[in-house]
């Protein structure tokens, strides 16, 4: 079958992506290229993200980027069915370069638009690296998300939970920042945490035990800054016990958090015999989250699908997919389609 050939654009935070996937007719997914410039150099000595840098960084790659994606797949945009690109939500500034490129390409190779959720993106990647079915549960923790869904179908999204303060790689990144760990925060917390002690310090469990699957993390920063000012100067030892307590606690809330989505769902899909829970976003990269989050769901019968790692943070082939998936729907945006800083699923 002959299938279509889908571009996707992603420009929504820090890295500017671009990529090339195929989505045959009966729904398999192939990534023909996949190619992510990261911005971190420019952003680490101001300690994270500054959305004005980022936004010209943007300007600056996404010509060569996307050569570099149609020259990786060998094929022109003569060749493509559709293009597609992040418009939210996201840093408006970036987002606005990506979708307005993509918004070029349609209108000057007379291709269908296809104006992405982000969200949408992370949501529907278990598909294009696992070909998983309709319904099935979705855990997206990433700097700037942190979202139980339940994903129906394409368009079709419930949120069953979510934070109501920090998403949990913002805490990550701010823990990181109190203990004089380096930008990003989440890699230096783990690896700085390998060598600590998790039970020198007692931190608060925010939200675990609570009906629903909602989070708050920003009453657990304020302890990690209180014990960091209690035990100053930090030896690199306190160091690696605080982050070693903050990883250890961050872990058991999510994994306490999904339980309680696990076992809504069996409640409401009670006829699927293994269900499946997929887990996105970089922070999902965390081994202590991992293996808490595994250990749930083998506990009530789910399947954990984990994409790769270079598929579970931002990237062009996720947008490519989604966009792929709305096409096979039929459906398309127009050039006037707006890119939106907020832009909840
Ligand atoms: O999905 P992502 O690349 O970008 C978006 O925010 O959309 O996620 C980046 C976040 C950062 O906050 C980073 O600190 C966190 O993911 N992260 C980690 C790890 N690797 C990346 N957090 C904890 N442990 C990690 N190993
Ligand atoms: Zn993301």
């Amino acid at each position: 079958t002959a299938g279509q050939l889908v571009l996707g654009i992603e420009t929504s935070c820090d890295e500017t992506a671009a990529s090339v996937v195929h989505r045959s007719d009966d729904g398999r997914g192939m990534i023909r290229s996949n190619i992510v410039l990261s911005q971190i150099a420019d952003h680490a000595a101001f300690g994270g993200v500054v959305p004005e840098i980022a936004a010209r960084a943007h300007v600056e790659a996404i010509d060569a980027v996307i050569e570099a994606a149609l020259a990786e797949a060998g094929v022109g945009f003569a060749d493509l069915d559709a293009v597609a690109a992040t418009a939210g939500p996201g840093l408006i500034g970036g987002v606005i370069v990506g979708l307005t490129t993509a918004k070029a390409i349609a209108f000057a190779a007379e291709l269908p638009l296809l104006a992405v959720n982000h969200l949408e993106g992370h949501a529907l990647t278990a598909r294009l690296t696992d070909a998983v079915a309709f319904p099935y549960l979705l855990v997206l923790v990433s700097g700037g998300h942190t979202q139980i869904l339940l994903v129906r179908g394409v368009g079709a999204y419930e949120r069953w939970g979510t934070t109501i303060d920090d998403a949990l790689g913002e805490a990550f990144d701010k823990t990181a920042k109190l203990l004089g760990l380096p930008y990003p925060g989440g890699p230096a917390v783990e690896r700085s945490a390998a060598s600590g002690d998790a039970s020198r310090f007692t931190l608060p469990r925010p939200m675990f035990g609570r009906a629903g699957a909602d989070f708050s993390f920003s009453g657990l920063k304020t302890a990690v800054r209180q014990a960091a000012e209690a035990a100053a100067p930090l030896s690199d030892g306190d160091v690696a016990d605080l982050a070693a307590a903050f990883q250890a606690t961050v872990s058991a809330v999510v994994a306490d958090r999904i339980a309680h989505a696990l076992d809504r769902f069996r409640a409401e899909f009670p006829a699927i015999a293994v269900p499946v829970l997929v887990i996105a976003g970089g922070v999902a990269a965390n081994r202590a989250l991992r293996s808490g989050l595994a250990a749930e769901a083998e506990a009530r019968g789910f399947r954990l699908v984990a994409p790769p790692l270079a598929l579970c943070t931002d990237n062009g082939a996720m947008i490519a997919w989604a966009g792929a998936e709305r096409l096979a729907l039929g459906l398309a945006d127009g050039l006037d389609a707006p890119a939106r800083p907020r832009w909840p699923l």
